[in-house]
């Protein structure tokens, strides 16, 4: 069939009709949103170039879960930003981090919020790597043991899934491991599978004070050059045990989402990080950009890509523009 018989217009006519034939939706069940907990009480300050995100002391924190549960968003990703900081990141698994004392106070409020925990040790370590130094570098296998334990920690306060994204070669197996022996069998892990060094995470570093104080961290996360590697490091996390895998930063890299989605049969997640979102909101603040439109349709474009799950600043926004579609 061809022109004048066929002829694509048809089908676009009307909103029903487009809506009708449309292959992708955006459902509010895609999204998690990132939160900071901070120490103290009756913290809410706002995080520069992130407008909208909070560092919230773990009081306050309910109201914007509270708020959340309303919108729809059910699901939220915990950083956290430790009273103090040391060579060994002490305050990643520590009982009583800030992590785990936002994760019980969540979950005692609100046990209907799916708490997932970013496990890493860059907001805790005094030289703001991802784990241990050793000379000039990160030393991996040191690092696995303070990750399992930051893990457990979180599912020890009640984390409903636990998500690594320190980029240490096996960390995975560790942490499952660690899981396993602890009783936590049934805690899923959400891997950072291919995550890239990249200048997309700019804002996030300054709203977690993350930055590393020397070097940067290109030894152990991916290069931007690489697309076959990323399902190296997908496959690795899969044979260790990993329930959903990752793909960060997401709008640059919607390749790799598309084939990491054809290659594995595990759900597939993606993060639109906060350099992405920085951009959206400048541009949206300036009236460059019509945000709303702007962020439906990068959303839309995460999930024609492959992405099952997104994790997003945007995420209550996206629930009140969904609420608003119907
Ligand atoms: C910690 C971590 C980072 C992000 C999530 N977890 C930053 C980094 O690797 O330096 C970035 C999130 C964002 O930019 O929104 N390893
Ligand atoms: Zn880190």
């Amino acid at each position: 069939m061809q022109f004048p018989t066929a002829r694509p217009r048809r089908l676009r006519q009307t909103e029903t009709l487009r809506r009708m034939v449309r292959e992708t939706v955006l459902t509010k069940n895609d999204l998690i949103m990132p939160l900071f907990v901070a120490p103290g009480k009756g913290v809410k300050h706002e995080i520069s170039a992130m407008p909208g995100n909070y560092h919230w002391s773990t009081d306050t924190i309910l109201t914007e879960i509270e708020e959340m549960l309303k919108l729809g968003v059910r699901s939220t990703i915990l950083f956290g930003l430790p009273e103090s900081k040391d060579e060994i990141g002490t305050g990643a698994y520590h009982e009583h981090g800030i992590v785990q004392q936002g994760i019980r106070a969540i979950k005692a409020r609100f046990p209907e919020m799916h708490v997932v925990t970013d496990v890493c040790m860059c907001e805790y370590t005094s030289h703001g790597h991802c784990g241990i130094i050793k000379g000039e570098t990160v030393d991996n296998d040191p690092t696995l043991d303070l990750l399992a334990r930051t893990a457990l920690s979180h599912a020890e306060a009640g984390a409903d899934m636990v998500a690594p994204s320190d980029m240490m070669d096996g960390r995975v197996a560790a942490i499952r491991e660690a899981l396993d022996r602890g009783g936590f069998a049934a805690t899923p892990i959400m891997a950072y599978s291919a995550k890239y060094a990249s200048a997309y995470y700019g804002p996030f570093r300054v709203a977690a004070d993350s930055a590393p104080a020397f070097g940067d961290r290109r030894s152990y996360q991916m290069d931007p050059g690489n697309a076959r590697e990323a399902l190296r490091e997908t496959e690795l996390d899969v044979m260790e045990g990993a329930d959903i895998v990752m793909v960060k930063p997401a709008l640059a890299y919607m390749d790799i989402i598309y084939r990491v989605k054809e290659a594995f049969d595990l759900p597939v997640a993606c993060y639109n990080v906060s350099g992405e979102f920085a951009m959206v909101k400048a541009a949206a603040a300036n009236g460059w950009i019509d945000e709303r439109r702007t962020v439906m349709e990068t959303m839309l474009g995460f999930k024609r890509a492959g992405a099952d799950v997104i994790l997003t600043y945007h995420a209550k926004d996206v629930a009140r523009w969904l609420d608003e579609e119907r």
